[in-house]
């Protein structure tokens, strides 16, 4: 499914730098290391990994960190985001996450590649992982 809509090379390069992000991970409190890498519009990638707190709840995904570090830099608009962990799983993002990739992505075209320990993943468009939400345009009804 990801080919048709995503080259499997560009598919390859974010889940690798996903990996690479996920070295950078803050997680002393779960030891649940998660990297993430956001493509832009541009073409450039954005890099996220988990930061942990004290606090627990501040506690921030690695998904978020590469919306929040993209839009800080200019950018809002995104083709892909690949995720990746240490699991033997695919690893999917939590709600929270989809909400927020939502607001930057239109969500039939935007996909979401999942990785667990391996190079091996799974792919989804946005609107499968997060069908039925409620976005800006619900604001205009
Ligand atoms: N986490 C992510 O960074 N992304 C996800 O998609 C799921 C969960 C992080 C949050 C927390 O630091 C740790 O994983 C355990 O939940």
């Amino acid at each position: 499914m990801e080919e048709k809509r995503l080259a499997k090379e560009v598919c390859e390069q974010l889940i690798q730098a996903a990996y690479e992000a996920k070295k950078m991970s803050y997680a002393p409190y779960s030891n649940f290391h998660v990297g993430a890498a956001l493509l832009g519009k541009s073409g450039r990638i954005y890099p996220g990994c988990n930061i942990e707190n004290a606090a627990y709840t501040p506690t921030n995904c690695a998904e978020r960190t590469a919306v929040f570090r993209a839009v800080s830099d200019g950018e809002r608009e995104f083709t892909a985001i690949a995720v990746a962990g240490d699991g033997d799983d695919y690893l999917a993002p939590c709600g929270v996450c989809r909400q927020v990739l939502q607001e930057f992505a239109e969500p039939e075209e935007f996909i979401v590649l999942m990785a667990g320990k391996g190079m091996d993943y799974r792919a989804m468009t946005l609107a499968e992982l997060f069908p039925a939400s409620f976005s800006k345009a619900d604001l205009e009804k």
